[in-house]
């Protein structure tokens, strides 16, 4: 498992439902001609995970899933389990995105499941957590936090081991964002809920390389999960330099 509390940074590249086996040649040619590099970052790239034994990517980039089945094997047609990710050079792997609790429906105690499981095969989850916009309008985000984080973080959780990512709902893909001030509070929050002083949290949500520096640069803040931007080889480098 790799010791993600003795990085600086954390910069995790989300690629969602995107690209091929020509985008991800044409992504490394432009990223390698480009790079030049960051010490004590660590980067990582979650593509589709079809795609994983596709990349030869070396320190201080790593491997990342988007997804994993909460079992570990059986008659669950469709899903992969965090062994299979193991077996594909994973080492990361995010779990409980947004997307994956709105469109499919699951559940805290799901995320709390594929966490321990992928723990077990010594791969680091990416816990997403966040609020709605109707639920930031209500006033109800640290309580809806709260919950997250006592329901899908695994009893093995360790600073060594879980990355956490606040990802505000209605932060991805559009463009908003929430105030610098408003972020560094709500890390801030995160981190006095149940010890977790010392845990990597990642903010999400239309991170580009025009603000990646001012977030990063918070107190609170450890790193940045990009969706969008991180399809474009040269912003997502400009952001691992940020
Ligand atoms: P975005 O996505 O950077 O495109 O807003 C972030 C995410 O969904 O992880």
């Amino acid at each position: 498992m790799i010791e993600v509390s003795k990085f600086d940074k954390i910069i995790a590249a989300n690629w969602k439902l995107n690209g091929s086996l020509d985008f991800i040649n044409r992504y490394f040619n432009d990223f390698h001609s480009k790079t030049s590099f960051y010490s004590n970052v660590c980067g990582i790239i979650c593509p589709p995970s079809i795609y994983l034994n596709n990349f030869s990517i070396n320190h201080p980039l790593f491997l990342g899933a988007q997804d994993c089945s909460k079992f570990n094997s059986g008659a669950y047609t469709g899903e992969i389990s965090a062994l299979m990710l193991k077996e594909s050079n994973c080492q990361f792997c995010i779990v409980g995105h947004s997307e994956r609790r709105q469109i499919f429906n699951q559940t805290d105690e799901d995320i709390k499941l594929k966490a321990e499981n992928l723990i077990n095969q010594s791969i680091n989850p990416i816990i997403c957590i966040g609020e709605t916009f109707e639920e930031k309008k209500r006033g109800s985000t640290k309580d809806v936090l709260k919950k997250q984080i006592f329901n899908s973080l695994p009893e093995n959780a360790s600073i060594q081991s879980i990355i956490i990512a606040y990802e505000p709902i209605w932060a991805i893909g559009s463009g908003l964002m929430p105030t610098l001030a408003e972020i560094d509070s709500i890390h801030s929050f995160i981190k006095n809920i149940k010890n977790l002083e010392k845990f990597k949290i990642l903010y999400g949500g239309s991170v580009k390389s025009n603000n990646a520096k001012n977030i990063m640069d918070l107190e609170n803040v450890d790193g940045v999960l990009v969706g969008g931007a991180s399809l474009d080889p040269s912003e997502f480098i400009k952001i691992l330099n940020s």
